[in-house]
């Protein structure tokens, strides 16, 4: 073999992509990576350096201190910022509602995108995203465009959140997606969008195996 497989998954907040590639890179011992929490990482380096979201070239020059690294763990990988440990700081609220704006800065894309191709050409890799098809791995030879409808997305988070010990407000997290999912989709530097050779997949209303099973199949279609 002389080019890595390359699985991509992108698609809108929580539509199940690290949840479904995690799944399928241990059945398919590819790596798995996470480029989302790349983008949260470098927010909260954002947050903690005491930068403005809004402050682009702060962002741009603070860029060469961030170091990002993944560690195996379970039940998610451990994800770590120039050596400390911050898997569960990047899932904050705050990130969160940040992510998207810093996530649009081409300087911060473009250091992102670089670190993720380079991770790419050392091992076969299940890559999830948002411009993952479209733009980091062009030639990926498996690309899947992960969707599901807002109110179900909404319902997943507010699970996710209750089972944190919050006290979430359903409508707020659905205000929350549909403003992110705005913001990703309609940036200039390589928005989400599906990419044309990507398959369509839905997950509304299926749970994750059914799910898993599926992709498992159209990835061992295109290993034949
Ligand atoms: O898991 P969740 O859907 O909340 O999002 P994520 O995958 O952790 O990504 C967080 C944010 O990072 C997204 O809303 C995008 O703004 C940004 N992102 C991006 O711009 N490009 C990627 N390839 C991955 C994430
Ligand atoms: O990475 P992304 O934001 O696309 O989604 P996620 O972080 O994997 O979150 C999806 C949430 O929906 C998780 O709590 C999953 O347990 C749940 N879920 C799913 O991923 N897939 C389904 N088919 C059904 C539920």
């Amino acid at each position: 073999q002389d080019k890595n497989f390359q699985v991509a998954i992108d698609g809108p907040a929580s539509a199940g992509k690290s949840t479904i590639a995690k799944i399928l890179a241990k059945q398919f011992h590819y790596v798995y990576v996470d480029t989302g929490a790349m983008y949260r990482a470098v927010t909260l380096a954002v947050k903690e350096a005491n930068i403005a979201y809004d402050d682009g070239d702060a962002i741009t020059a603070l860029l060469p201190k961030i170091k990002i690294s993944f560690k195996p763990g379970e039940p998610v990988q451990k994800v770590f910022l120039n050596g400390e440990e911050v898997t569960n700081a990047i899932r904050s609220n705050e990130v969160t509602n940040n992510v998207s704006q810093v996530a649009a800065y081409g300087p911060v894309r473009e250091y992102l995108v670089a670190l993720q191709r380079q991770i790419a050409q050392e091992d076969n890799v299940i890559m999830d995203g948002r411009d993952i098809g479209t733009t980091v791995l062009p030639q990926a030879q498996v690309k899947i465009y992960l969707i599901a409808s807002v109110a179900e997305r909404a319902q997943r988070r507010f699970k996710e959140n209750q089972a944190k010990g919050m006290n979430p407000d359903l409508d707020t997290l659905k205000k929350e997606i549909e403003e992110r999912d705005y913001k990703d989709s309609h940036r200039a530097i390589s928005p989400l969008t599906q990419a044309e050779d990507a398959i369509v997949v839905d997950t509304t209303g299926k749970g994750i195996e059914t799910v898993v099973a599926e992709i498992a199949q159209i990835i061992e279609n295109h290993q034949k």
